[in-house]
């Protein structure tokens, strides 16, 4: 078993009801979330349209959470150091969206945020063995991108402990997070693959007490903190 680490909650808001959005991040900050999560959609590299960064620039200001945007767009390099800038402290981009990864990652630190790279379920661990080294963490999607909701799909939890196992062979100091059907069912099994950052929007936002969704969820993993 692994000890001592810290496993973070990260409810993401595209699950949320933006009628009262306020409401909702007070309640996820109660129940003991670690992250928020905002999903950032173009039409174009999923086939979604979801929020930029003036909600990011407005969240940051109103929560004490990190923001940690998900960038689900094309040509991610434009657009990754602005959303700095609008506050958020954790920046992920696609692999399968940027053809300068080394050069965006490197924008994302410059700028003063943590740096991720994030892998849709198909695509194989080996298009990020370059790019580990120059991130602070990996989102591996549990489900494909685009839309909350979806079903958890199971063979991502041995792809969560490959990636693990290649940072611990590197000794590299980089987190896995996970995204995508994260819920009270399958929640055990991918911390003990190695993630550490779970990302739940409908398992969160979907039910009538986010706080107490939150706080469940970071019970089932209290075994590992
Ligand atoms: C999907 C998004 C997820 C989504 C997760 O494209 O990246 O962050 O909100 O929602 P659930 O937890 O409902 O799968
Ligand atoms: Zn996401």
């Amino acid at each position: 078993m692994i000890t001592n680490r810290n496993i973070e909650i990260a409810p993401s808001i595209l699950s949320a009801d933006f009628s009262c959005l306020g409401e909702q991040i007070k309640a996820v900050e109660r129940g003991g979330a670690g992250v928020l999560h905002v999903d950032v959609m173009d039409g174009h590299f999923v086939p979604n349209i979801t929020v930029g960064l003036p909600v990011v620039k407005s969240l940051s200001g109103f929560t004490r959470l990190p923001i940690d945007a998900h960038l689900m767009i094309s040509e991610p390099g434009r657009y990754a150091t602005q959303f700095v800038s609008a506050g958020a402290q954790m920046v992920s981009v696609h692999v399968e969206a940027d053809a300068h990864l080394h050069r965006t990652l490197m924008t994302i630190r410059d700028a003063g945020a943590q740096a991720g790279v994030v892998l849709n379920p198909a695509t194989p661990v080996s298009a990020i063995e370059e790019a580990l080294q120059f991130a602070d963490y990996v989102l591996v999607m549990s489900v494909n991108p685009g839309f909350g909701g979806q079903k958890f799909i199971p063979e991502v939890i041995d792809k969560v402990k490959r990636i693990r196992r290649l940072i611990e062979e590197r000794q590299l100091n980089v987190r896995i997070e996970i995204d995508g059907g994260i819920d009270r069912n399958n929640v055990e099994s991918v911390v003990a693959a190695g993630a550490e950052i779970l990302v739940a929007g409908s398992a969160i936002f979907g039910t009538s007490d986010a706080e107490a969704a939150v706080r469940e969820l970071r019970n089932a993993t209290i075994q590992w903190v």
